[in-house]
């Protein structure tokens, strides 16, 4: 169970990283060239809210099982184990978080301008330190080294 929940987690992170890129190029254009709000707009940052928290449940559900997550006397000393027990989640948590309030906020206000301007910057953030956190993981960002 931990190698399939382990694979999923790890290919749908390709998935959340395409549609925060995807989310973040029309909200840029959206900003910058005051472009109308579409309802594709709209569809992109469900998926991605979508995509997100199924992420989450998967990292929840990993987090309790996988052997990566160790609390012993060595857990806060050992930089490997303290990343996956600590650093992972917490930067992740944060970045779910991020990604989730731009969508709230971004549907709430009923300015195509403002809307994208929120998207940008809640998801600007959020991918930012979902790549530091993958960077960290010392498994790279796209492909394990
Ligand atoms: C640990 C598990 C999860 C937590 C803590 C969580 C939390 C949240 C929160 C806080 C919201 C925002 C509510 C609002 O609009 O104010 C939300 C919305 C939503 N979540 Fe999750 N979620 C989880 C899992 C999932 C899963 C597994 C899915 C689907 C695969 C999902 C799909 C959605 C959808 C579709 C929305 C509403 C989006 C919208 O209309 O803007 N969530 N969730
Ligand atoms: C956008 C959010 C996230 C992304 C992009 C992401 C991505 C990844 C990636 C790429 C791996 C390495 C997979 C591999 O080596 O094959 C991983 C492992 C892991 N993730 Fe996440 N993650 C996210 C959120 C979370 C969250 C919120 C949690 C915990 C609640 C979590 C818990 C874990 C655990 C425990 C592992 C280690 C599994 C193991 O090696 O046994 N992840 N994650």
């Amino acid at each position: 169970m931990v190698t399939g929940l382990l694979h999923s987690h790890s290919a749908l992170r390709y998935l959340v990283l395409f549609l925060l890129l995807a989310v973040l190029v029309r909200a840029a254009q959206g900003v910058f060239a005051k472009k109308p709000f579409l309802p594709l707009d709209n569809k992109l940052s469900l998926w991605l809210l979508i995509a997100t928290h199924l992420q989450l449940l998967l990292g929840l559900a990993l987090y309790f099982v996988s052997d990566a997550v160790q609390f012993n006397s060595e857990t806060m000393s050992n930089p490997g184990l303290r990343y996956w027990a600590v650093e992972h989640i917490t930067g992740m948590l944060v970045a779910v978080v991020l990604i989730t309030v731009g969508r709230v906020k971004s549907k709430k206000n009923p300015e195509d301008a403002a809307k994208f301007r929120t998207l940008l910057i809640y998801n600007a953030i959020a991918l930012l330190l979902v790549v530091l956190v993958l960077w960290q993981s010392g498994r790279g960002i796209l492909i394990k080294p």
